[in-house]
C-alpha cells in the first residue's frame, strides 16, 4: 500500500490539489466549532478596532487545517500574507528582512515556528512586544545597536510540536489554538465539500464511510476521496456509493478505523513483545524499526485520542479495544508476552 496514504503531512505532489479545496473564509471551515467562535470574535474586535489581529500560535497534528487558517486569517483581515518557514530563516537577518518588507497588518505566517533557531529567536521577541526590530551594526567595541520600528502586523506561527517552543516565544503569543482531530461529521461535511469542488459525485453514507477512516485528519480524508474517486471511476461507476467507497478503501487496506499497516504493528508490538505495555517509546520504536518522532507525532496522537492507546508515566499501554481490533482477547495488563520468544 502507499505508504503515504494515511500520513497526515503532506506528500509534494499535494500543493495544487490542496490548494483548490482548501476552505478560504471562516465560514467554510468545518468543524472546530470553539476556535472558529473565539477566533471569529476576535477577527470582528480586531477589525472593528483598525488594528491587526493579536499573534496568533496554532498548534496541532499534521492535516488539521494549521496553514488554512493562517489564510483564513489573513483574507479575513483583509491583508496581505507573507509565508515562512522555521527552517528556512537559518540567520537573524533572514528573519529581519521579512519583518521590515511587512506592510501595515501584513499577516507573516511562520510554519514549523518549533525549528526557528534561537539566535532567530531572539530578534522575534521584540518584534512581538514592541513591534521593533534591535539591529546590531558592526563588531567589537564598535558595534552598535540601531533601533527599527516595524509595521503593526500580525504573526501566525504554527507547529505541531507545542511542547518544543520556548516559553518567552509562547508567551508572546496573544492567541493560543490547539487544533484537534475531527469527528466523523465533520469530517463528512469536508468530503462532501470537497467532492463537489472535484465534480465527483458521492452519496452521503459514500462520504462518512471515508470520513469514518480518515484518522480525523482532513488532509487524509480529502486524500482518501481522490484515491476512491480513481476505483469508482476505473470500475465505471458514475458516483460514490457506500459499498463503492468500502471496496475502494480496503484494497487501499485502510481498515475501519482508519488505522494502517504501521498502526496496527504498533499495537501489535505493543502486545505481543511487550505484554501489553508499559513499554517506553523509545523501545517501541526500536523494536518496530521506526524513528521515534514519527511514531510520536504522526502515528500516537490519533491512536491515543482514539482509545486504542493510553500513556502511563511507566510508558504506553494498549487497552481492550486494541486487542479487540486485533482479534485478541483482552489480557490482564502486566500478564506477561504472549509470546515469550521461545518456538
Ligand atoms: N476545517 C477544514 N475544513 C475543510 N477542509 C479543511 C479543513 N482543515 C483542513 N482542510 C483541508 O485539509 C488540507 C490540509 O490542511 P492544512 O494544510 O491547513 O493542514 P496543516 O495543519 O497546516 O498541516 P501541516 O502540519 O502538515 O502543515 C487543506 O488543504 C484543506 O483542503
Ligand atoms: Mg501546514
Amino acid at each position: 500500500m502507499d505508504e503515504r496514504l494515511l500520513a497526515g503531512a503532506l506528500a509534494p505532489e499535494e500543493h495544487e490539489p490542496d490548494a483548490t479545496l482548501r476552505p478560504r473564509a471562516l465560514a467554510e471551515f468545518v468543524g472546530q466549532a470553539k476556535l472558529k467562535e473565539t477566533l471569529g470574535v476576535f477577527l470582528q474586535a480586531a477589525r472593528r478596532r483598525q488594528e491587526p489581529l493579536d499573534h496568533v500560535l496554532l498548534f496541532g497534528p499534521p492535516g488539521l487545517g494549521k496553514t488554512t487558517l493562517a489564510h483564513i486569517i489573513a483574507r479575513e483581515m483583509g491583508a496581505q500574507v507573507r509565508v515562512t518557514a522555521g527552517p528556512v530563516l537559518e540567520k537573524a537577518g533572514d528573519l529581519a528582512a521579512i519583518l521590515t518588507n511587512l506592510g501595515p497588518g501584513d499577516v507573516l505566517f511562520i510554519d514549523e515556528i518549533h525549528r526557528v533557531p534561537p539566535a532567530v529567536e531572539e530578534i522575534l521577541y521584540p518584534a512581538l512586544e514592541d513591534g521593533k526590530l534591535d539591529l546590531v551594526i558592526g563588531t567589537g567595541p564598535a558595534a552598535r545597536t540601531v533601533e527599527l520600528r516595524l509595521q503593526p502586523f500580525t504573526l501566525v506561527g504554527a507547529t505541531t510540536r507545542a511542547g518544543l517552543l520556548s516559553q518567552p516565544l509562547t508567551g508572546r503569543f496573544g492567541i493560543t489554538h490547539r487544533l484537534d482531530y475531527y469527528d466523523t461529521e465533520a469530517l463528512r461535511k469536508i468530503v462532501l465539500r470537497s467532492a463537489e469542488i472535484l465534480g465527483c459525485p458521492i452519496d452521503e453514507d459514500g462520504a462518512v464511510e471515508i470520513a469514518r477512516r480518515s484518522r480525523g485528519t482532513p488532509r487524509i480524508a480529502n486524500r482518501l476521496l481522490r484515491r476512491v474517486r480513481d476505483f469508482v471511476e476505473v470500475a465505471g461507476e458514475s458516483r460514490i456509493s457506500a459499498a463503492g467507497a468500502r471496496g475502494s478503501l480496503d484494497k487501499l487496506e485502510v481498515d475501519h478505523f482508519g488505522l494502517d499497516e504501521l498502526d496496527r504493528r504498533i499495537l501489535g508490538t505493543i502486545v505481543e513483545r511487550f505484554g501489553g505495555g508499559p513499554v517506553g517509546l523509545s523501545a517501541l520504536a526500536h523494536s518496530l524499526g521506526e524513528d521515534k518522532g514519527t511514531l510520536e507525532d504522526l502515528y500516537e496522537p490519533f491512536l491515543l485520542q482514539s482509545g486504542f492507546l493510553t500513556r502511563t508515566p511507566k510508558g504506553r499501554v494498549a487497552t481492550a479495544l486494541a486487542y479487540r481490533h486485533l482479534g485478541l482477547p483482552p489480557r490482564a495488563p502486566g500478564a506477561g508476552p504472549l509470546f515469550d520468544g521461545t518456538v
